[in-house]
């Protein structure tokens, strides 16, 4: 290996140990932030390092080069303009979108290579090759219906048909199936029947995914995308691409993992699609059924003040409010009366993994306040007053039975609290489009309001209260 091809592999050796040093800043709040200026530093350093072994060995045209600047810099604007303009709320379509992209990207490198490459390409290569096709079609088309799903372009409700399930199988068979075939008798007609069938398999695994079900796919389409990025790395040979590519894999496939085992839904399941939601599922038929109580300001006020425990329960109506500050406010002002306050984190609150502890950390909510589900859950019992703001189908005790859009799924255990106030503006749905027997038990009263504005008024409440 000549001098400059060494010094290639210790920088893209360098690239990688940033991604995992990176990563593994990631593990906690306090060092997110160093860890993702960690990685950005790889990324710029293997894209020199990549772009250094096109000028040394003159791999492209003038040509390409426009084409490839050009792409760079549209690229880049979009990419920076949609990251800073997200709303925080809007966060989890973005990141389907970029799934999308580079799943589609990933996509591209494999259908380029293969078509240029036909006959020519040895055995090795042509897996690595058509498994990038398979898996990054796979991707695009099925992340871009998750973002339309977020978005609520598309119907959070499965959209299913009998034998679904036998179609997505048969679906499934034809690209693996024409695929292995194509790895010894190269063909780009059948080529393009794969990239249909990988097309079509991704829209049809994530239409039947229910509303509640939407985290575990989102995760796993994560997971697909640093797979087919992998692949793409094998296929063009460059060391940096696989890692990378295989540090998402893996650790989508670990979050994957995680938000199937919150939800309690099983992978096999996600993929050959509708699972827990589907064929079963049934809304609640006209409402939940018994009397809906609402409470003032001043009465849940009075609750909360002479509370010696109470556990707050953000879920995405804290996010779309932006109630952020207004709840650590009132949960400090609680805490100087002496009051023992806890935020429980359901593992699915909010609209993407950890959307709660980063909207908390953004009002520096200390850490360890925040429970995770298994912890919190033997307190609510112990609890005077449990105050869910803005959380709906993590707090269903609908979960519990068989045939509802959410059976199965563990939840924060609220029900058990002695007193429970809601704060959300209507009686509406959560994300899973079922009522919430919560809101009629006898222990619950509702604060009908947006998150931001009631818990400005509570505060106000305790703050005249106490004097
Ligand atoms: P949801 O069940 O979606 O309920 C949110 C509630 O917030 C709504 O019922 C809404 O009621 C209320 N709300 C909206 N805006 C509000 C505002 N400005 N002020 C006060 N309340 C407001 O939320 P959740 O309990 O956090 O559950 C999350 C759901 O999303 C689960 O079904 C989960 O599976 C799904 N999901 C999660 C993820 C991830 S990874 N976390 C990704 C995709 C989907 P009103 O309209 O009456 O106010």
């Amino acid at each position: 290996m000549s001098d400059f091809a060494w010094t290639i592999q210790i920088i893209y050796v360098l690239a990688a140990s940033c991604f995992v040093l990176g990563l593994h800043l990631m593990n906690t709040p306090a060092t997110a932030r160093r860890g993702n200026q960690v990685s950005t530093t790889g990324m710029v350093v293997a894209i020199a390092a990549t772009l250094a072994i096109i000028v040394h060995a003159d791999l492209i045209t003038t040509t390409g080069w426009i084409v490839m600047i050009a792409g760079v810099l549209v690229g880049a604007a979009l990419g920076l303009y949609s990251a800073r303009n997200v709303q925080m709320t809007a966060m989890p379509q973005l990141v389907s979108m970029f799934n999308a992209v580079g799943g589609g990207a990933a996509a591209l490198v494999g259908i380029h290579d293969y078509m240029t490459a036909g006959a020519g390409v040895s055995a090795t290569t042509s897996v690595t090759t058509l498994l990038d096709v398979i898996i990054g079609g796979v991707t695009f088309s099925g992340s871009i219906i998750a973002a339309g799903k977020l978005q609520g372009v598309i119907t959070s409700a499965p959209v299913t048909f009998p034998g679904a399930r036998v179609v997505n199988l048969l679906v499934a068979a034809v690209g693996v199936g024409l695929g292995a075939y194509l790895i010894t008798s190269p063909s780009t007609g059948l080529l393009a029947v794969v990239i249909a069938a990988a097309l079509v398999f991704g829209v049809s695994m994530v239409m039947p995914i229910g509303g509640a079900d939407m985290p575990v796919v989102i995760s796993l389409l994560n997971a697909f995308t640093g797979t087919a990025v992998a692949m793409a790395g094998f296929v063009i040979g460059n060391w940096a691409m696989i890692i990378a590519g295989a540090l998402v894999g893996a650790s989508g496939g670990i979050l994957t993992k995680l938000m199937a085992d919150a939800m309690n839904r099983s992978i096999r399941n996600i993929m050959l699609g509708g699972f827990g939601t589907g064929d079963t599922a049934v809304a609640l038929a006209g409402g939940p059924g018994g009397d809906v109580k609402s409470i003032s300001a001043d009465d849940a006020a009075i609750q909360l003040a002479y509370a010696s425990k109470v556990i707050i329960v953000p879920g995405y109506g804290l996010a779309a409010a932006q109630a952020q500050h207004e709840v650590a406010a009132l949960a400090e002002l609680l805490e100087s009366r002496g009051v023992d306050v806890s935020y429980a984190i359901h593992p699915v609150a909010g609209r993407m993994p950890g959307h709660m502890n980063v909207l908390l950390a953004e009002a520096n909510v200390p850490y360890p306040q925040l429970k995770e589900m298994d912890e919190i859950n033997p307190e609510f019992a112990r609890t005077d007053v449990a105050l869910v703001i803005g959380a709906n189908d993590v707090t269903n005790p609908a979960a519990r039975r068989p045939g509802t859009a959410i059976s199965g799924m563990p939840i924060l255990d609220v029900d058990q609290a002695k007193s429970i106030i809601v704060i959300k503006r209507s009686m509406g749905h959560g994300y899973a489009g079922i009522d919430n027997e919560l809101y009629v038990d006898p222990k619950t009263s509702m604060y009908f309001a947006d998150a931001k504005k009631a818990l400005t008024e509570l505060a106000a409440a305790v703050k005249t209260l106490v004097g």
